[in-house]
């Protein structure tokens, strides 16, 4: 594919979004841009500074120049607070309890909206994930994705996970946390989860990892050709 694609991937999570952008970029020899890792590097910043993640003019605060920065390469995970490497800890415990909180923040999202738009601008074609991406961020983008899952079936994913890293088994509290963001994510009133009017919208409920790349980059080809 010698044309530059900008290719939005939204939906929430659990639905596998986050390996599957990644696959998709691999596949296409895209770049790739989580914002979700943007949110969460801002959410640790607020928690280091003591911040209550509820208390909006101190998050405001806290979080205007946090110095963050994250890579672009499907393969690496690498996300900075200043030079400092905090890629796992952004996916801790901590962090994802107080990030849905922190991401609602109107003053927090213009800000990250603002870098998200310049990183996508970059060369060649980019998968950029997140939740508003279709909508708000890129509202352009050459192709739109929207995956969705069951909440069961997203809340049987992430216990798998949590039983692989030896974080407990307890799917009923991760289907109730997965309900919760849902809730918090579609209702808050800045840029509420929902898919583009022009999104593909595919459910991955019955589909393995593989087999949604595959679909994915069919889509994207299709679109593609479309376009020429
Ligand atoms: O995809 P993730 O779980 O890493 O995202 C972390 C949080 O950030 C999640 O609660 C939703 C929020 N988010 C957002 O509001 N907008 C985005 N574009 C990406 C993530």
């Amino acid at each position: 594919m010698s044309d530059a694609l900008v290719i939005a991937v939204d939906g929430p999570a659990g639905t596998g979004k986050s390996s599957v952008s990644r696959g998709l970029a691999r596949a296409l020899g895209a770049r790739y841009l989580d914002t979700g890792a943007m949110y969460r590097i801002v959410t640790l910043a607020v928690l280091r500074a003591g911040v209550d993640p509820d208390d909006t003019p101190a998050v405001e605060k806290a979080a205007e120049n946090v110095p963050l920065s994250v890579g672009d390469d499907p393969d690496e995970d690498r996300a900075y607070l200043d030079a400092e490497d905090v890629s796992a800890e952004i996916r801790g415990e901590a962090v994802t309890k107080a990030v849905s909180a922190v991401s609602a923040v109107p003053a927090v999202r213009a800000r990250l909206v603002g870098l998200q738009r310049e990183l996508a601008a970059g060369p060649g074609s980019v998968v950029v994930e997140g939740r508003d991406i279709g909508t708000v961020v890129l509202p352009d983008a050459d192709v739109k994705i929207f995956l969705t899952a069951s909440a069961e079936e997203r809340a049987r994913r992430r216990n798998e996970q949590n039983i692989a890293k030896d974080l407990g088994d307890d799917y009923d509290a991760v289907l109730a946390d997965v309900k919760r963001r849902d809730h918090l994510d579609s209702t808050r009133a800045v840029s509420p989860l929902r898919a583009a009017e022009d999104a593909l919208v595919v459910d991955t409920s019955d589909m393995t990892e593989a087999e949604v790349v595959a679909h994915l980059v069919e889509l994207v080809e299709q679109r593609a050709g479309a376009r020429r």
